[in-house]
């Protein structure tokens, strides 16, 4: 009560008599700005900005009470917050977690902002947000973040603290922002709470992670295109199939439901991904002027179940069977018709799981056949025959992805010609410390030559893009067990326009 009494704003009046120390610990305990802003989905004319009504992270509610709360926003031309372009009342609901979403219309293309809020007397941080140029603009260059593959338990976030520092455009998140499971020992920090199941669960863990403050400056530096993969639900799910609990699907729909619920409510996302019930439209495209069309996929919600029992194993029949696929004849339909276009000189394939389809055989198993990652799209091979099939000839086509938890660069081919380039993000902390080249590294590389280059550090990559040239950067940290990384580049790969190769520069 005493949280609810300060937060409606009769904290001055309501502490008059109090000891000054406690004064002091009310007010802290009042700020509701614990999990940060956030801004995502640019546009030309504006981007959303987010945050969410917090002051116990940890607690039921946030410690917020359960009712509408009033909260504020303004956005400014300049970071002092002297020129105000667009102002605003909105309402915190305790349905969505005193969740803030704002969608920013009216601005000006190609430029930066700065937002904040303000509620029940607090002010939030400033973050700043970029516009995207119009569609009919032709940008010289663009400079954008790729990240992902978070897991608290593993390590700190000290790549973000560092992408914060980046000039970046916007960044891409391919998933895998919380993991579901409870507490790990050892671990470098722990969960709290055991694995996730209701929406309070799914919740509080997202409270706990929002809760650092690498990521928080990371989301305030930039506006996000925010995806989702499959721990922000359950490990390996697959449409309404749950792998590792095997609850019916009327059930795992439910965890769904609550899963994809807490995630609307953690993300700046744009209300058309507001869910409806167990649905939700997470698949969408932005354009980067003519430079760069983006794809961003949902490669989750629609799949049919993996084959063969998932992980990594022999190719069983099921792995070319015709009725299975990654994503929805709707989704691959609308794909294919935006590559198709022809109207941006990059398409950019912004999805979660690996493409190529590598040979998974390692060193120390010598197994007879061929081995296949059977949760990427190497187990669904007659939608991703398709798919390449209709990028040939394009010779424009950048696929980025994550889930690996390791740095690889590589070609896509369909039949023997490379159609393709796919750049797989690490992980800004999922798997540890990790090292330069694994031991099991050179025999997966001559195994599998279309794969061009392989680190296993933690980082996450920047894109450089003109017209003619695409560059990644793999920025790696040298720890993720101490908050004190160090960051360096690893490598850059570079493939020029109308190409499928790559160099290494
Ligand atoms: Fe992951």
């Amino acid at each position: 009560m005493l949280t609810r009494r300060l937060f409606l704003g009769g904290a001055a009046a309501s502490l008059a008599a109090a000891p000054s120390i406690l004064r002091a610990q009310s007010r802290w305990r009042s700020n509701p700005f614990t999990l940060g802003i956030a801004s995502g989905d640019p546009s030309p004319d504006g981007f959303v900005i987010w945050t969410r009504l917090a002051p116990e992270p940890l607690e039921p509610h946030g410690g917020m009470p359960i009712e509408q709360v009033p909260a504020a926003w303004e956005v400014a031309s300049d970071d002092g917050f002297k020129s105000i372009v667009a102002h605003g009342n909105t309402v915190a609901f305790p349905e969505l977690a005193h969740s803030i979403h704002v969608e920013v219309a009216g601005l000006q293309p190609d430029r930066p902002y700065f937002y904040r809020f303000e509620a029940g007397g607090e002010r939030s941080g400033a973050g700043r947000a970029r516009t995207l140029p119009l569609a009919t603009a032709a940008p010289s260059q663009l400079r954008f973040g790729i990240a992902g593959c978070q897991d608290y338990q593993s390590g700190y976030y000290t790549a973000y603290r560092h992408l914060a520092d980046e000039e970046l455009a916007f960044v891409f998140h391919y998933g895998d922002y919380i993991y579901e499971y409870g507490p790990d020992s050892p671990a470098v920090r722990q969960h709290a709470g055991p694995l996730i199941s209701s929406l309070d669960d799914y919740r509080r863990r997202y409270a706990q992670y929002k809760s650092d403050a690498d990521l928080q400056s990371a989301h305030a530096a930039y506006p996000f295109f925010m995806t989702f993969d499959d721990h922000e639900v359950r490990n390996d799910w697959a449409g309404d199939i749950d792998d590792d609990d095997k609850a019916p699907p009327e059930v795992f729909r439910l965890r769904r439901q609550s899963a994809f619920q807490a995630w609307y409510e953690h993300m700046p996302v744009r209300r058309s991904q507001l869910p409806n019930g167990s649905a939700i439209q997470m698949y969408r495209r932005a354009r980067f002027g003519d430079l760069a069309e983006f794809d961003f996929l949902d490669t989750r919600q629609f799949r049919t179940n993996q084959p063969c029992g998932d992980g990594y194993r022999v190719a069983c029949a099921d792995v070319t069977s015709p009725k299975a696929h990654m994503i929805s004849a709707r989704e691959e339909a609308w794909l294919t018709h935006n590559l198709q276009r022809r109207d941006a000189r990059w398409n950019v394939v912004a999805q979660q799981v690996m493409m190529m389809s590598l040979d998974r055989r390692w060193e120390s198993e010598p197994a007879p056949r061929k081995l296949l990652n059977l949760d990427s799209w190497a187990g669904y091979e007659a939608q991703r025959e398709r798919l390449l099939m209709s990028m040939r000839g394009l010779n424009n086509v950048v696929v980025l992805t994550g889930d690996e938890h390791t740095n690889y660069a590589g070609l896509l081919h369909e039949r023997d010609h490379p159609v393709a380039v796919e750049f797989v993000g690490t992980s800004i902390s999922s798997d540890g410390d990790g090292q330069d080249i694994p031991g099991w590294g050179p025999k997966f590389m001559a195994n599998n030559p279309q794969l061009k280059f392989i680190n296993n550090q933690r980082g996450y990559l920047t894109c450089d893009i003109t017209p003619d040239e695409w560059r990644t950067n793999f920025m790696v940290v040298d720890k993720v067990s101490t908050p004190d990384g160090k960051l360096s580049k690893r490598a850059t790969l570079a493939v020029a326009h109308g190409e499928s190769s790559l160099r290494q520069v």
